[in-house]
């Protein structure tokens, strides 16, 4: 075996290897984001041991309880929700933590007060935990403006995160992180209990063969939507008809979408004119994440990352995926808009 090969195999890049390189860029690094990002991936490695033992431990099932927005939580997503909470905040790196499962966001108390503020929803794709679909954690991340938590800290636009990234439990763990530099893939090897670099630099296809939308709900979609899933259906300009993918957990659809290209949509229509997805801890992320391997990520009005979110569980339609097909839903509801 040649040297580099050998190399390879021996010298693995783990996540906190990989993150440390990273910050050490930056001289006044002082190792605080390496010290969160090592509890989040803490989290990550709990959740996903539970999710793979839930079927066992009969922690499928509901927990009684519903959240925020009225849905239904199960025990997974109430022990994930712990898991993540105890993790950030132990890390002593936090602030102020938004989590999908929670009303109000918490602000950390000294001693444990840092300055990250963490927003994240702890179980996405809950709908699919009983079929043992693929399901995931989501999390961005956002440097305080001052000394002084303020829930406007949390209430910034995507595109000032700082850090984004999600944990997608299904055939394997991945965890697949951008700190605004590219975006990389790490894969859980279980025998040694380390997210190892698995996909480097990823960077989604131009243009891709599948959109990914509930069409279920056409009956209520806007005109553009609607004349944009026709256009994958039967496309005018003699190209092939795309595919059609819809897991129903964002973070599967949205992996699907970096590595394979097309497009992910939940747009607004007219029972919901939000759309169904949350701004800070859903769009915005995977926005992020899609922008920065090369695709465009965008709501319907403008661009997401731009979004100035007023409420925590703020709502926005959302088109992501590669930079041509994204290009083409903005041209149809640039057409709409130009419309008298
Ligand atoms: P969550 O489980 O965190 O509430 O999120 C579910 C979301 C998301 O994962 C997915 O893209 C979407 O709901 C699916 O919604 P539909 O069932 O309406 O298609
Ligand atoms: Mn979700
Ligand atoms: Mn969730």
């Amino acid at each position: 075996m040649d040297h580099a090969a050998d190399a390879r195999q021996t010298d693995l890049m783990t996540i906190t290897r990989y993150v440390l390189n990273e910050q050490t860029k930056y001289s006044e690094s002082k190792g605080d984001f390496t010290i969160l990002l090592s509890h989040i991936v803490l989290g990550c490695k709990f959740v996903c041991s539970a999710v793979n033992k839930a079927g066992l431990a009969k922690l499928i099932g509901l927990a009684g309880d519903t959240n925020i927005q009225g849905e239904e939580q199960k025990k997974l997503d109430v022990l994930s929700n712990d898991v993540f909470l105890n993790a950030l905040i132990s890390s002593g790196r936090t602030a102020i933590l938004v989590s999908e499962e929670g009303q109000e966001a918490i602000f950390v108390s000294p001693p444990f007060r840092g300055k990250y503020c963490v927003v994240f929803d702890p179980l996405d794709g809950s709908s699919n935990i009983d079929c043992g679909v693929s399901i995931g954690t989501i999390f961005g991340i956002y440097m305080l403006k001052g000394s002084d938590p303020k829930i406007e800290d949390v209430l910034q636009p995507g595109k000032n995160m700082l850090a984004a990234g999600y944990c997608m439990y299904g055939s394997s763990c991945m965890l697949v992180l951008s700190t605004g530099n590219g975006v990389n893939g790490f894969t859980l090897d279980p025998s040694l209990g380390e997210f190892i670099l698995t996909h480097s630099d990823i960077r989604i296809p131009k243009k891709g063969k599948i959109y990914s939308v509930n069409e279920g709900n056409a009956k209520n979609w806007d005109v553009p939507t609607s004349k944009y899933v026709e256009n994958c259906k039967f496309p005018k300009d003699g190209s092939s008809p795309k595919s059609l993918r819809y897991v129903g957990s964002m973070v599967a659809d949205v992996h699907r979408t970096l590595l394979y290209g097309g497009v992910f949509l939940y747009p607004a229509d007219e029972k919901s004119p939000n759309g169904k997805l949350r701004v800070l801890y859903e769009v915005f992320p995977m926005s992020f994440l899609i922008e920065q391997a090369g695709g465009q990520a965008f709501t319907g009005k403008q661009r997401a990352l731009d979004l100035v979110p007023k409420k925590i569980h703020e709502r926005s339609p959302i088109f992501l995926g590669s930079h041509d097909d994204v290009e083409e839903i903005k041209a149809l509801y640039a057409a709409e808009e130009s419309k008298p």
